[in-house]
């Protein structure tokens, strides 16, 4: 019948033919979004080479690069006078726009750095040269560090738990030119120059493996200074550094025992001068208002003990001790590539109530990680503490056993001055309801706010579609990413855990790259996943790693080394982080390699199907029913499989056929292992069949009935899934590839547990860690192991954003250069709608389906290149996974198109 481009220049975009404006937008091209490795205008850079991007800006269809003149000055005012210019590209012609890197002298230690661009594009039109940005260079080498490693000497004090302070006050005689800061610690610190906090960072330097990694932080503190008396303060908290992380409360004092800070400021005069400000002799410590400060058990701060004004060159430390100068090692200092971590959105509760027992408890309507800012008035050692909790129970009381040992409370001692703010410093609570106790005298809590804090990622993608609970699954998707994101990506962020777990993290890395730009999130913590990794290649459980060594090497877990990077590569296109990780990714192939024998490997411990679901009443889930050999063999595989991909990237020809031949070996040995010559596996779980499946573990032949029997199952669960952490991710999109989509919506709608939705109906806001954490019944599943913020299943989150509404990144040319925008619709839905922000602009999909077609619209961003499948049940047939789909194959350039045609209402499968 027919396919319609609506759209008087539709055709021109359609047919690849280019030059047809767009209504109402003129001829112009301009540039922005500029970005140094990943960041806008970072602050600390340790590469002497950083890839420079950015974004073309265009409203003209089909618009490309066709070059670039990038230029590199030490002043704007060079960049403007075009002079004294350290670096010119000159005309280049290409069309790449992100990751070209800087081909100019080494920058020195320190140094800052303003760059633009302009481009050339395919229409013969010029941009004018961006507006200016910049990079900051971290110190390159240890011995640029001149300050010295500073403790506090508590004196005749007692404060072993204390949050030490430490202050120095310096003269500037002249006009300042500008001054920048370099900070970290050992704990976490807050500084403060003259009364004002410098920056707004929360918990820094944050969390990496400390003893071969630690980060510092660069702030620009020109603002802060003046002439005359200056005063710097630093409040330094126990943080990860020697709180007790891990379960059962015996694993303290990880990376030292003493708090200490390293802090150095250069100051440039006008007249052409630089003086240092450097931590070691002459700085002052004492202890503040902090008596302790633990991750798992929040803060406990004494108002009356406040050293009011410590921050100020007027403030009299007489009475403070002078610090202790110790050495450390600098050689592990390293600048802060990802963004730090924030203060985001703000609660205000949406009830205050007392519960049945007589608890006073606010809700802020969302579970969150965070902490909650209280305004309180009462009298000089009053002392209220506040409780966290995610659920209420059954009876409507304030419930948080599933929190474990964490006590996660923070108590405040008031000075007793009118109106008191209370807020912690050093650590975060995973919570969205407080108990309020006042444990002694008469307060009265004026106001609460609950303070959202996670890393500063940007949020890149949107998804919306006509069902309001599949809005409602997206939001907890988000949320959960939100309040698990907080500097390393951590299983939950309230009990007695908030650990780097790498199975976690990869089952959810695909879904995290389409809501928040994560790149330097995870280029981050990959770095502590090299650092951390065993000699022999084995991977811990947790990164950074502060569990026994007999914690590593599980299946699913370990393969974090291999699918992240590999992920990041797909989501953002950068070669680089396959550079950095290959020798990671190698070992841990290598790892399972040597453990393996005929190409099988069959030994060790492996967590397995984690949490999956069991029909029988009494079964904790915990030990999955999935063979765990079984398991491991596939991830053997598919990390075999990501291996060889890499290779071929990074071209290198001699490892790509070595390990190819591996993944032949491997699959051989799961063949003559794990499945009957008819197809049947040795495990007959979803789980089994979906794995085997997405990890082509399968000749062809057998797969139709892996795929028969998977359906199988599921319908014998009476549409249900029964998947744990390692077979969820995987399991739509199984369907999908082997054209069941439809079976796939059933069970993402399913909404009788286990399935996305039960959580959903439930009021849940977050994921929730199991599928029955809270029961039918109102009772709650066995509270040590029973969080309600745990991300792994949101992981369902890639499908909704790739099949519902469709946006894909080509697997050869990734990073979006090339879209692929292949919408599904089905499950009922009348409509679905994403976007994703990529370095080369918004995407946007919406489809709707109106009296039997489809209408769609579509926006690809310049200088990419999309092939968009209308679903339509007038086109040629697209073969799938032994189905037909029926699409029409359109393949277009940069621009906004509208598409219509004869659809019904689920996806078209010639049956
Ligand atoms: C964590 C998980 C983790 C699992 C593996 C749990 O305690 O919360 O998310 O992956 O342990 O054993």
């Amino acid at each position: 019948m027919f396919l319609a481009v609506v759209g008087s220049s539709a055709l021109a975009g359609m047919t690849g033919g280019e030059g047809l404006p767009a209504e109402g937008c003129n001829d112009t091209i301009g540039v922005g979004g500029l970005l140094v490795e990943h960041q806008s205008a970072p602050m600390g850079i340790g590469v002497l080479r950083p890839s420079l991007s950015w974004q073309l800006r265009s409203a003209i269809r089909g618009t490309r690069q066709t070059a670039y003149a990038i230029r590199v000055g030490r002043k704007i005012s060079d960049l403007e006078d075009n002079s004294n210019l350290i670096w010119e590209s000159g005309k280049t012609m290409s069309e790449q726009s992100v990751y070209v890197v800087y081909g100019g002298r080494p920058p020195g230690s320190g140094e800052r750095l303003f760059w633009q661009v302009r481009v050339w594009d395919n229409f013969g039109h010029v941009s004018p040269w961006s507006a200016a940005a910049s990079w900051q260079m971290g110190l390159l080498k240890a011995s640029d560090w001149l300050a010295k490693w500073i403790e506090a000497d508590c004196g005749n004090e007692s404060c072993p738990s204390a949050s030490p302070l430490f202050r120095r006050v310096f003269q500037c005689g002249k006009v300042i030119r500008s001054a920048t800061a370099f900070v970290t610690a050992h704990g976490l610190y807050e500084a403060y120059i003259n009364g004002h906090r410098v920056g707004d960072l929360h918990l820094t330097p944050g969390w990496t493996s400390y003893n071969r990694r630690l980060q510092y932080q660069i702030y620009d503190v020109t603002d802060l200074i003046g002439a005359g008396q200056n005063a710097i303060g630093l409040m330094v908290g126990s943080g990860w550094y020697r709180s007790t992380l891990g379960w059962g409360k015996v694993n303290r004092n990880i990376y030292g025992k003493e708090l200490g800070v390293l802090f150095q400021m250069k100051i440039e005069y006008a007249d052409g001068t630089t003086e240092w400000v450097i931590s070691g002799e002459g700085w002052k410590s004492s202890a503040g208002a902090i008596r302790s400060s633990e991750i798992y058990d929040g803060e406990v701060n004494d108002a009356r003990l406040d050293k009011k004004g410590w921050t100020l060159a007027s403030y009299d430390d007489a009475g403070w001790q002078p610090v202790r100068l110790v050495k450390a090692d600098n050689s592990i200092l390293t600048v802060t590539y990802n963004e730090g971590v924030r203060e985001h959105e703000t609660f205000t509760p949406v009830r205050i109530f007392s519960t049945p027992d007589g608890d006073r408890v606010a809700d802020f309507g969302q579970n969150m990680a965070g902490f909650v800012r209280v305004r309180v008035r009462g009298r000089r050692g009053d002392t209220l503490t506040v409780d966290h909790a995610e659920v209420l129970d059954k009876a409507g009381n304030f419930y948080n056993r599933n929190y474990r040992t964490a006590r996660s409370a923070n108590s405040y001692v008031l000075a007793g001055d009118s109106v008191e703010y209370f807020e912690p410093h050093f650590t975060f609570q995973g919570f969205r309801y407080i108990r309020m106790r006042v444990v002694s005298g008469d307060l009265k809590v004026l106001d609460l706010q609950a303070v959202a804090l996670y890393s500063d990622m940007k949020p890149s993608g949107t998804f919306r579609c006509s069902n309001p609970l599949l809005n409602q699954l997206q939001q907890n998707i988000q949320w959960g990413q939100r309040g698990n994101f907080l500097d390393v990506p951590t299983d939950c962020p309230q009990r007695d855990e908030r650990l780097g777990w790498t199975g976690d993290a990869q089952v959810f890395a695909a879904t995290a790259a389409y809501n928040m730009s994560v790149y330097n999130f995870f280029a981050k913590w990959l770095k502590d996943v090299a650092a951390d990794q065993f000699a022999n290649g084995s991977m811990p459980y947790v990164i950074p790693h502060v569990l026994d060594s007999t914690s590593s090497g599980s299946t699913g877990w370990g393969d974090a080394a291999t699918i992240i990077p590999w992920q990041m590569y797909l989501s953002y296109g950068d070669k680089r982080i396959l550079k950095d990780q290959y020798g990671s990714m190698r070992a841990w192939v290598e790892y399972m390699r040597r453990n393996s024998r005929n190409g099988c490997w069959n030994t060790g411990f492996h967590i397995g199907d984690w949490l999956s679901y069991h029909p029988e009443a009494d079964y904790d889930g915990r030990s999955a029913v999935t063979d765990k050999y079984l398991i491991a063999q596939c991830f053997f595989a598919y990390s075999t499989q990501l291996l060889v991909q890499t290779a071929h990237v990074l071209g290198k020809p001699e490892e790509e056929h070595r390990y190819a031949d591996l993944l032949r070996r491997i699959r051989t040995a799961f063949l003559r292992e794990y499945v009957s010559p008819n197809g049947r596996l040795s495990s007959a779980t979803q789980t089994a069949y979906v794995l085997a499946l997405h990890c082509d573990m399968l000749p062809e032949r057998l797969r139709p009935e892996a795929v028969r029997r998977l359906l199988e199952n599921i319908k014998s669960y009476d549409g249900h899934l029964t998947t744990g952490f390692l077979g969820t991710p995987y399991l739509c999109g199984v369907l999908s590839r082997y054209g069941h989509t439809d079976a796939a919506y059933r069970l993402l709608l399913q909404e009788s547990y286990p399935s996305w939705l039960y959580p959903v109906k439930q009021g849940a806001t977050t994921i929730w860690e199991r599928w029955d954490g809270i029961r039918p019944d109102g009772t709650f599943q066995d509270p040590d192991m029973n969080s309600f913020n745990h991300y792994a299943y949101g992981a369902i989150g890639n499908w909704m954003y790739t099949t519902i509404a469709g946006i894909n990144t080509d697997d050869v040319v990734t990073g979006y250069k090339k879209i692929i925008i292949r919408p599904r619709p089905g499950g009922g839905l009348t409509s679905a709608s994403a976007t994703l922000e990529t370095y080369y602009g918004k995407i946007s999909t919406e489809w709707e389906l109106v009296n039997g077609a489809i209408r769609m619209k579509v926006t690809i961003p310049p200088n990419t290149s999309a092939t968009v499948y209308v679903p339509t049940t007038d086109a040629h047939a697209v073969r799938n996974g032994g189905k037909r789909e029926r699409y029409q194959v359109k393949r277009i350039g940069a621009g906004e198109y509208r598409f219509e045609a004869p659809c019904k209402s689920s996806v078209m499968i010639d049956e």
